[in-house]
């Protein structure tokens, strides 16, 4: 894809107008196609679907960037609401947020406070939450929130990215806590000051990180859609003798469904991210940033399997 296109389409995703409309007609379009529903309770049949078919799933709801402290305050009360119904309704699935939906653009103390509350919440009803990774600019808060949690808590997991030059050195130094990682190119527009321009660089720097996650005894999950990655992981693993059950593959809800039931039956490990909420707009203009294929997919249910 070219340059133009990508940056275009990440220009887009911030822009607060269509995402207001989005809002209002996003219902119809993304639901069950690229988002599980409006709202959690609308997702939880695609998720039960996703379940049935040995697919675990790690549910988003959708929305970041909040500057009201209230907002912050609610995205965390729906949370727990979240977790707790997983439990309730016994869904194989685990919780993914961002920190600036919790209020990291405002203090500090606001997303500790908020992260603890969730928290609390997730270990006594041992649920997975991982933390999305933000652009470059929160990275380090993020690891820092993430490294102090991490002190207290179990069910704790962050994300790395693989476009950023200091990715290796972070993941060195997250080696003592034995995090479970999820593992990704990375998904935001960062200059070159800080990430890997080159496609061919960042795949380098994905194997290589992958390569040590694993081989330090972490468990990954491996968040990628590309065959490439896919296959260097499995021979990886076939020759250093490492077991399916230290590491998952991970992947969008609607990306390249038919891969993942075949994983499945190859007796991987799959989790499927499914975002919920109406804030649907910034996500999916970062999806065809990525791959503007998956236009034709949202729109007709077309893609390549
Ligand atoms: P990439 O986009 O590099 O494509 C490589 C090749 O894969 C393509 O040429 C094509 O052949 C194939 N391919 C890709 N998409 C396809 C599709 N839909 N259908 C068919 N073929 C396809 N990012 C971030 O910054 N922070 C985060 O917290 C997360 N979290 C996250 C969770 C999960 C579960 C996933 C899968 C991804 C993320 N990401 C993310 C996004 C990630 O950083 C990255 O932008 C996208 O996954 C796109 O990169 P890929 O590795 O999938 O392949």
């Amino acid at each position: 894809m070219s340059v133009i296109t990508r940056d275009l389409f990440l220009y887009l995703s911030n822009n607060k107008t269509l995402n207001r409309a989005a809002q209002n007609w996003g219902a119809t379009i993304a639901s069950g196609k690229i988002v599980g529903g409006m709202d959690f309770p609308s997702s939880i049949k695609f998720i039960k679907e996703l379940n049935n078919e040995g697919l675990s799933v790690t549910v988003d709801h959708l929305g970041e960037f909040v500057r009201s402290e209230t907002v912050a305050k609610e995205r965390t009360e729906e949370c727990i609401q979240t977790i707790e119904t997983i439990v309730a309704q016994q869904l194989d699935s685990h919780v993914s947020l961002k920190l600036t939906s919790l209020g990291l653009d405002i203090s500090k103390d606001l997303v500790y406070e908020n992260m603890m509350k969730i928290m609390e919440s997730a270990e006594k009803n041992k649920v997975m939450v991982t933390i999305d990774m933000e652009d470059e600019q929160r990275c380090q808060d993020t690891l820092s929130i993430f490294k102090d949690l991490k002190k207290d808590y179990h069910y704790i997991s962050t994300v790395l990215q693989a476009y950023l030059y200091r990715t290796e050195k972070d993941l060195d130094e997250l080696n003592s806590y034995q995090p479970f990682l999820r593992l990704v190119k990375g998904a935001y527009k960062e200059s070159p000051k800080v990430a890997f321009p080159e496609k061919e660089d960042v795949d380098n720097n994905y194997k290589k990180i992958i390569k040590k996650h694993l081989l330090n005894g972490n468990y990954a999950g491996i968040a990628t859609h590309d065959d490439a990655i896919i296959e260097y992981t499995k021979r990886l693993v076939a020759e250093y003798n490492i077991p399916k059950h230290s590491f998952e593959f991970q992947m969008l809800y609607g990306m390249r469904s038919t891969t993942q039931r075949e994983l499945v039956k190859e007796g991987y490990n799959m989790r499927v991210y499914v975002p919920y909420g109406r804030d649907w707009y910034g996500y999916f203009m970062r999806r065809l940033a990525e791959r503007p294929a998956n236009i034709a997919f949202a729109l007709k249910g077309m893609t390549k399997k």
